[in-house]
């Protein structure tokens, strides 16, 4: 069965207490559960981590090599700065929706670079919470193609 995992970075274990008018009031918990719902309909197994740690994170990124078919990732701020998370996305490559809440366009020019965008099949930026589904929807669809 298709097996994808759900990585989020640093910050995003607040989500639903943290800056709500920018990110929404639907909890982490809360989006993984909606994320199950979808994956039992999609017929694919999902799992899902986070960490507020660089390296942990590119252990993470390590593991998904020969275990995830594929992954949808939110690095929060090291979206924006990590070359370790580049690095190791390079090392395992997997395809992978590139996740953010915000719309990173719409903010500080800082956050409109990203170092993996050039890796990921694509990216959802800007729908906040409901984007984890798209991202689901839309990775599993394209594994499909892949397949095909
Ligand atoms: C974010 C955008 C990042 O710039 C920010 O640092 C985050 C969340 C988003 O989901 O909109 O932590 O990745």
């Amino acid at each position: 069965m298709t097996h994808i995992v759900v990585l989020n970075g640093p910050n995003l274990n607040l989500l639903g207490i943290r800056e709500p008018a920018l990110y929404g009031s639907a909890t982490l918990a809360d989006v993984e559960g909606q994320l199950r719902g979808r994956a039992e309909q999609l017929g694919v197994t999902v799992a899902f981590a986070q960490s507020n740690h660089e390296g942990e994170l590119v252990d993470l990124v390590q593991g998904l090599r020969g275990v995830a078919d594929g992954a949808i990732v939110n690095l929060g701020a090291y979206t924006h700065t990590s070359l370790a998370l580049r690095d190791a996305f390079l090392a395992a490559p997997i395809p992978f929706v590139e996740m953010h809440l915000s719309n990173l366009f719409r903010r500080e020019p800082a956050r409109h670079q990203s170092v993996i965008a050039d890796l990921a099949v694509g990216m959802i930026t800007g729908f906040g919470a409901r984007g984890y589904l798209m991202a689901l929807d839309a990775l599993v669809a394209h594994l499909k193609e892949q397949m095909s």
